[in-house]
């Protein structure tokens, strides 16, 4: 079986978990132009990870769940191509509906909506009066639930619905101002333009909202930068609501947690933080168990089997895949690793876009270099590096050895010390790396060589101390080393000098 077959071939399950799907009326509308100058970095803040996944993708993997069939316009600007190519190479966003749109500059997010519903997707969604939930690049957290209760049809003569929060901390929110203390919303202010009574206002609006279309394309063009950061603001378009008495619908979300927005590198920190924990608690509570779960590291497309014990300091990244039983010992690091049944993984192991088969046991400190594959039942032991390299089952290379561009049959024994010598410093035939073969029951003593290429017959018997440099036919015996001379007496005469 090939390695990406295996991996992808477990991941099949993941996009199943829905919350309930929204009408396929409903727009979604991203915005993801900013550059995130509070990030300090040259990398657009949308593609910043947690869970081993850009903010964005978190984003889109819930829409994907609840409104697979919604158009969606990504508003991009800053890192444009960056964005663009990266939500293009993710297998999973192909079969949603995606249109990117240009902001050339970053004018406010009021400015980012309008390059959106002035695009021909924006006329699109209007003609087709689709309503449009419009949601910033930046809240990784939100779940599907929150999407699913936001598209709720809008009442008649209804402008919009904003989601709200209260803050224990508002600072760096825009502030939701009502009539009184518990009246209509008259509009947002935003922190930099608040004054001090507006500032103590502890409710908060999160950047979500949803607009009848019309409503939004037309007040988009009436929106003013006469503000303290001369931008477009998309909050305004609440009091332009309010102003038209239009009804303002609020949604007051209780999860302050959900809503944790990325601004800087500590709010990304904490995030990750929050969103590990989460991970981490939702697998225990599926049967996995966890010796410090305080202390593992799960990004969110891992999977995990019931019955899978995973001891302290393991990092799981990727696409990794984990089945029953397994045991993963501690500080144990996978990426994109698919573990058989029963598997143990031992302190140290290091394994990337690799394939162990059930009741393998590896490490401590095995290495699974990319593209490796290790049979049922087999042993890869201590300070065993395999690069590309696939070995059979119950076969067992129990210490200190590298296997580089190898196949190795089943119920091999290869004792201390092997090495392939797979490199000569040549490319021949377009081939940089040369292949070692080693068939069923062979038996390799300790400390040999293999210069590659090369291929050793089924049943094959290698003396310890071995470089080959020829193959070797089935069921003959390799001797490579110089014959042993015992000189009588010479150790006391060399004494004795
Ligand atoms: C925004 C809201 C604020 C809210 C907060 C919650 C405005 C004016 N303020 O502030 O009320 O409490 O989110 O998270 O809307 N973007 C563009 N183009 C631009 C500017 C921004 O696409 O020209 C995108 C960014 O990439 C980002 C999102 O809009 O994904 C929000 O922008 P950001 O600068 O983070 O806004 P906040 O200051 O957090
Ligand atoms: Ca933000």
């Amino acid at each position: 079986m090939k390695i990406s077959k295996a991996v992808s071939r477990v991941t099949d399950k993941t996009s199943s978990k829905s919350p309930g799907k929204l009408p396929a009326s409903c727009a979604v509308m991203i915005l993801a132009a900013g550059q995130g100058k509070r990030m300090r970095s040259a990398l657009p803040k949308v593609l910043h990870e947690i869970g081993g996944q850009p903010l964005l993708f978190h984003i889109l993997n819930r829409i994907s769940e609840t409104a697979p069939k919604a158009p969606v316009a990504i508003v991009v600007g800053h890192g444009k191509e960056q964005v663009e190519a990266a939500v293009l190479a993710q297998l999973d966003f192909s079969k949603m509906n995606i249109t990117f749109v240009h902001q050339p500059e970053q004018r406010g997010t009021g400015h980012a909506a309008r390059c959106a519903m002035d695009s021909p997707w924006g006329d699109a969604q209007v003609r087709a009066k689709n309503p449009v939930l419009v949601l910033p690049g930046d809240l990784p957290l939100i779940p599907g639930s929150l999407i699913t209760q936001m598209v709720e049809p809008l009442g008649k003569g209804g402008g919009l619905r904003l989601l709200t929060c209260q803050l224990p901390d508002p600072k760096g929110y825009g502030r939701v101002v009502r009539r009184g203390k518990k009246g209509p919303v008259l509009r947002i202010v935003e922190e930099k333009d608040a004054n001090a009574r507006e500032k103590e206002i502890h409710e908060v609006a999160a950047s979500i909202y949803f607009f009848h279309s019309p409503f939004l394309q037309a007040s988009l063009h009436r929106l003013s930068d006469k503000n303290a950061q001369s931008e477009y603001y998309l909050t305004d378009l609440v009091a332009n609501a309010s102003r038209a008495k239009k009804k303002v619908d609020v949604l007051n979300w209780q999860s302050a947690e959900d809503l944790r927005g990325i601004n800087d590198p500590w709010e990304l920190a904490v995030a990750q933080k929050f969103l590990n924990e989460r991970t981490v608690k939702a697998w225990a509570q599926k049967g996995v168990r966890f010796a410090d779960p305080w202390s593992v590291q799960i990004d969110s497309q891992v999977e995990l089997a019931e019955d899978v014990s995973i001891q302290s300091g393991v990092i799981l990244h990727g696409k990794t895949r984990i089945r029953k039983g397994a045991i993963i010992g501690p500080r144990v690091v996978l990426k994109n690793v698919l573990v058989g049944e029963e598997a143990q993984l031992k302190v140290g192991t290091v394994a990337e876009n690799s394939v162990i088969g059930a009741h393998a046991q590896l490490g401590p400190y095995a290495h699974l270099r990319p593209e490796s594959e290790v049979g049922e039942y087999s042993k890869i032991g201590n300070f065993v590096e395999l690069k590309k390299t696939k070995i059979g089952t119950s076969t067992s290379i129990a210490h200190l050895s590298y296997l580089g561009d190898a196949e190795v049959g089943s119920r091999v024994n290869i004792g201390c010390g092997f090495v392939t010598c797979n490199f000569d410093g040549r490319v021949i035939d377009g081939q940089r790396k040369h292949r070692t073969v080693i068939e069923d029951d062979v038996f390799l003593g300790s400390d040999c060589q293999a210069i590659a290429p090369i291929r050793i017959g089924k049943g094959a018997y290698v003396a310890s101390g071995s470089t080959l440099t020829q193959s070797v036919e089935p069921d003959a015996l390799a001797i490579a080393r110089s014959r042993q001379v015992n000189k009588a007496g010479y150790a006391s005469r060399l004494r004795g000098k």
